[in-house]
């Protein structure tokens, strides 16, 4: 495969790493794209494999029909058989019609199916069938409908684990693993992570509206030896983690390291450690910060409506009167800053990561904190029980702030 194929491929689908065992993987999902064998992508939990599908699915002569992706593991028992083969009418309470099932929707495109370890073994038995024959029945029927679909399936390593336990059919197995796919933990990418925890430095300072966070020399030895168990999701939280919380824009090994679990087996969220100050969880450090915002918010949101009640009083008053001498305008550092619009995307991946400066953040109304304010509300006032006085005192604002926020989120009933 040449570089250049590889490149396109990773800016498109903002893939970032090159290392060799990513480039391989790449190199096979577009290799065995334009067949219609069955791929099964194993890896660890957080590697990436949700991406390798599309890839293949877009670059075979299936590009133009139907593509989804089902996650075996969270379809309940009892309806995963008809949500696959469908159903026909009456077939059980509620079956008001015949469906088709994703195996007939899908019919000449690609179904991706995650976790498929999860299948129940009755469920494996009749995409075992499908997979043989193009053939099924579906739930309540006895009438053979036929299908023409391309199977990717991703699991992680338990997957044998689940065989030897008898949990998961070998023969399904075998049939689902014509290639196999296997994505390398992160622990062993080097400099891609790198390369990763820039990207995603640079995706949480766009969406924060922040300064993007950078790495020096011994937080970047920190991040490679890390053992990553939660690969490149945990990453890219802790990436999030760092870049809203860290006051400091250049990371050291001694910051990175607050954020880093301890216990490298864990994957749970850091705990940040001080001196002096003992144990906070970052859930508490995350809400006083989402506080400060809010409140910050909530007074430019102040000044702007008072100003602008002025200025139409002030407007007011010339047509009224026009005698009146002519008011200048207010230099215009007395009012709010004007919403600056946010500098348009970098082109791709590669330019993006390649930057070194980004716009510091220029107004805090742009910061899109309604969600986070709303959930504070909510969660303040179920820790006070509904009352309303200590939710406010607890949140720091005053009752007035409190109740005119309760109204514009809804939540004054
Ligand atoms: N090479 C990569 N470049 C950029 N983002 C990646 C890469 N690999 C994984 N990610 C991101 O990491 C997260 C986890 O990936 P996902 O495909 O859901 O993992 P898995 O399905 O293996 O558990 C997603 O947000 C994904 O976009
Ligand atoms: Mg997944």
């Amino acid at each position: 495969m040449k570089t250049s194929e590889l490149q396109n491929i990773k800016q498109r689908y903002n893939i970032v790493g090159n290392c060799d065992a990513l480039n391989h993987v790449l190199d096979v999902a577009l290799q065995v794209a334009p067949t219609d064998l069955s791929v099964l992508i194993v890896g660890e939990s957080g590697v990436g494999k949700e991406i390798i599908p599309r890839v293949i699915h877009d670059n075979s002569p299936r590009r133009r029909e139907k593509y989804f992706a089902i996650n075996c593991g969270s379809i309940p028992e009892g309806t995963i058989d008809s949500e696959l083969f469908g159903h026909v009418k009456g077939s059980y309470t509620g079956a008001i019609n015949d469906s088709p099932g994703y195996f007939g929707v899908a019919n000449k495109g690609t179904l991706f199916l995650d976790e498929v370890g999860e299948l129940p073994l009755a469920t494996q038995a009749r995409l075992l069938r499908v997979l043989e024959t193009g053939e099924y029945i579906p739930v309540g029927g006895t009438e053979i409908r036929k299908t023409d679909v391309r199977i990717v399936a991703a699991t992680n390593v338990n997957i044998r684990q689940a065989i030897s336990e008898g949990r998961f059919r070998e023969d399904l197995y075998y049939r689902l693993n014509s290639i196999p796919i296997q994505m390398p933990p992160l622990r062993e990418r080097g400099e891609d992570i790198i390369l990763l925890f820039r990207l995603f430095a640079l995706q949480m300072a766009e969406k924060y509206k922040m300064d993007r966070v950078v790495l020096d020399e011994g937080a970047k030895q920190l991040l490679m030896h890390y053992k990553w168990p939660g690969n490149v999701r945990q990453l890219k939280n802790i990436t999030e983690q760092i870049s809203v919380l860290s006051p400091e824009r250049t990371i050291t090994a001694q910051v990175l390291s607050q954020f880093i679990p301890q216990d490298q087996e864990s994957t749970q969220l850091a705990t940040i450690h001080r001196e002096g100050s003992g144990d906070h969880s970052f859930e508490n450090e995350r809400e006083i910060l989402y506080k400060i915002l809010f409140e910050l918010r909530g007074n430019v949101n102040d000044m702007r409506r008072e100003m602008s009640a002025l200025k139409k009083q002030l407007d007011d008053v010339q047509t009224a009167s026009p005698v009146v001498p002519q008011v200048e305008h207010m230099p215009a550092t007395t009012f709010p800053t004007p919403i600056t619009p946010h500098p348009a995307p970098v082109a791709s991946v590669e330019d993006a990561i390649a930057e070194e400066y980004i716009e510091p953040a220029q107004e805090m109304e742009s910061l899109n904190l309604n969600d986070i304010g709303k959930q504070m509300l909510e969660k303040a006032l179920e820790r006070n029980h509904g009352n309303r006085k200590k939710a406010a005192q607890e949140l720091g604002i005053s009752d007035r702030t409190l109740y005119r926020r309760l109204k514009q989120y809804g939540l004054d009933q």
